[in-house]
């Protein structure tokens, strides 16, 4: 296990679309592993693969972290596909560790189900809503080549372009160990 460097946005990486995992070999369960330490150092509730510069088809989730989630249980979600989203959407203020000091109110679908392999290769069927959904639905971007900037309007872009630039620079301050070569 180990702590990795995360990729910043601006890092062709993450515009990449994720290939389909074939094996969860012992490489794989070691990625895993290692982005749990990652994203439980940076106090993050998800990561994609990606943002540790893997193009793999995967996503973790742990919003243990935050008090009013203590009890919900870790999840890895291999090759996930969303099979239904709701009509009804939410706006909520989001993060990304990846974006580093950047916030913005994203619009998304409030309830999603969504299929995934588990690490023993089980196919699971998961219904989610509120922020469990939420996360869900943002990491999934990430797989897909999509950040937070993708999903607000063309004004709200335009307030985020100085901390994009900033990013992309490398100039923001992050506790957190990122990515120092651009990928
Ligand atoms: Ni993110």
């Amino acid at each position: 296990m180990a702590i990795l460097p995360i990729t910043v946005y601006g890092d062709k990486v993450l515009r990449q679309k994720a290939a389909p995992i074939d094996q969860i070999d012992d490489k794989t369960i070691a990625l895993i592993r290692s982005m749990f330490e990652t994203m439980h150092n940076a106090y993050g509730i998800g990561l994609a693969a990606n943002q540790v510069a893997s193009t793999k088809s995967l996503f973790i989730v742990d919003l243990s972290v935050m008090d009013e989630y203590k009890k919900e249980k870790p999840i890895t979600l291999i090759n996930p596909v969303i099979l239904d989203i709701s009509e009804e959407t939410e706006v909520m203020e989001e993060g990304c560790l990846s974006l580093p000091n950047l916030r913005a109110d994203v619009e998304r679908p409030a309830i999603i189900k969504v299929k995934y392999l588990d690490t023993d290769e089980n196919e699971q069927i998961m219904e989610a809503d509120g922020l469990l959904a939420r996360v869900i639905l943002h990491e999934y971007d990430h797989l897909m080549g999509k950040m937070i900037p993708d999903r607000v309007d063309a004004k709200t872009r335009k307030k985020l372009q100085k901390k994009l630039n900033n990013i992309i620079a490398r100039k923001e301050e992050i506790d957190y160990p990122i990515m120092q070569r651009k990928l």
